[in-house]
């Protein structure tokens, strides 16, 4: 027969879980989520379950099962990894009329868990109609690919998808006024790599009726727009720097004060060196709802794309994140190049390929060792990605003999050193796989 599918509101209500293992820990953060009264019984759990016990979030009876813990239970979950706990947790929740579903064997278990997930406000569930025998991945699979689409905005259906906090459904398609008409959203796009814009970041695009555009956005995502959809590229509005801004805040506002939901793309993350608070302020001083979709900002996500991790435990207890749009010395400067100098964490340097020289002898100036090692990326995340090796001292020759261009990146720190050593161990474990 096939299995009647239910939600079950849980709030306030008791639900015993049985066993403190890994399916515990996967099962009691939803139960929460669903404002569940969650007791657990297990002599051991996992440590995500202690913190949850230790903040007064579940009830935890660090002891093996008796009869009469399932009294008052609206459901019982049995997920200890001995079949005969379980089947004696299944028996007694069967006696007292309470669903029980049993981790270890799904012909046995007089309720089945889906495998679930949310999209804005729709929540999708996906059960085999033979679970006993069916395999669960193909399920997950089914869910993923649903929520991808009301995700992305591939799948969407009229009315059913929209409200507060998720992404409306498109008034052009579907008629009426689209709930996020005359707003915008600045989404931070991350660095390039398509696949490293957020959930949200995608979501918001999807639905979005204008786009502007940066150079250093992910524009493959361009692509995937409904042709309707109007494309300006900021890269290209004239007038200069500061000037070009204002245009990009006006542009804004027109748009959304035209009706349209705005989506302004851009690389990385827009609060670092991106002025997207600027766009929001112009917005709000317009009077135009606007939201923020942080990114993956290229400072760190560069770095790691290289291997290179911006801190590590006994080589660096921090990181400064410096923008060399003007070089040291410049009147324009703010930086405390002195401080930068005599301290001995990692300097993530952005905009710095073409004044990579003046960096250099700054730093050493004031007191970076010559042997410091420096890696220059450019292009991260993209397929085109370089990197380059080197040291305080020679890092300026070599960026010149090598060639390379903005964007880049530059670490200076000990930190190079763990990604090489990353990087020695990685052709090691490539040639064990494939060989
Ligand atoms: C105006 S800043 C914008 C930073 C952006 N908001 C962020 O959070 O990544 C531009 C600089 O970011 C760095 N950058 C951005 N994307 C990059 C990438 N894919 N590879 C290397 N550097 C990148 C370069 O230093 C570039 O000159």
């Amino acid at each position: 027969m096939d299995p009647y599918l239910l939600g079950l509101r849980l709030g306030g209500r008791r639900v015993v879980v049985v066993g403190g293992g890994g399916v515990a820990s996967r099962r009691v953060p939803a139960l929460l989520d669903a404002g569940a009264d969650v007791m657990v019984v297990s002599p051991k759990t996992a440590a995500s379950l202690e913190d949850l016990a230790a903040a007064g979030r579940i009830r935890w009876e660090a002891r093996g099962y008796r009869p009469g813990d399932c009294a008052g239970a609206w459901l019982v979950c049995a997920c200890t990894d001995d079949p005969s706990v379980n089947a004696a947790v299944a028996a007694a929740a069967e006696a007292q009329r309470t669903w029980c579903v049993r981790a270890d064997d799904a012909g046995l278990s007089a309720a089945w868990t889906p495998a679930s997930g949310r999209a804005g406000d729709v929540r999708v569930g996906v059960l085999s109609a033979d679970p006993e025998h069916g395999d669960p991945r193909h399920s997950a699979a089914i869910r993923d690919a649903v929520l991808d689409g009301l995700r992305s905005g591939a799948l969407s259906a009229p009315g059913g998808y929209g409200g507060a906090g998720s992404p409306p459904v498109r008034g052009g398609v579907w008629g009426g006024r689209p709930p996020r008409a005359g707003t915008v959203a600045i989404i931070g796009g991350g660095p390039g790599d398509p696949g490293l814009i957020t959930v949200r970041g995608r979501q918001l695009l999807a639905e979005a009726d204008v786009v502007l555009t940066d150079r250093l956005a992910p524009r493959s995502l361009l692509d995937e727009l409904r042709d309707d959809v109007e494309i300006i590229d900021a890269g290209k509005i004239p007038y200069g720097r500061a000037m070009a801004q204002e245009h990009i805040n006006a542009a804004l506002v027109s748009h959304a004060r035209a009706g349209r939901f705005v989506a302004r793309l851009k690389g990385g993350d827009p609060f670092v060196f991106g002025r997207g608070a600027e766009e929001v302020l112009a917005c709000l001083r317009a009077g135009v709802p606007v939201t923020v979709v942080p990114g993956v900002t290229s400072a760190v996500g560069v770095p790691a794309s290289a291997w290179v991790p911006v801190t590590h435990r006994g080589v660096a207890q921090d990181f400064h994140v410096v923008s060399v749009h003007v070089a040291p010395g410049d009147e324009r400067s703010t930086v405390n190049w002195e401080l930068l100098g005599g301290s001995s964490g990692t300097l993530v340097l952005l905009m710095a390929v073409e004044r990579i020289g003046a960096v250099a002898d700054e730093l050493l100036r004031f007191g970076r060792n010559r042997d410091t090692p420096v890696s220059v990326i450019a292009d991260g995340t993209l397929p085109t990605q370089r990197t380059i090796n080197s040291t305080l001292e020679q890092v300026e020759s070599r960026v010149a003999e090598e060639g390379i261009r903005p964007p880049a990146i530059v670490v200076v720190g000990d930190v190079v050193n763990i990604a090489t050593e990353i990087t020695e161990l990685m052709r090691h474990v490539t040639a064990w796989e494939t060989g």
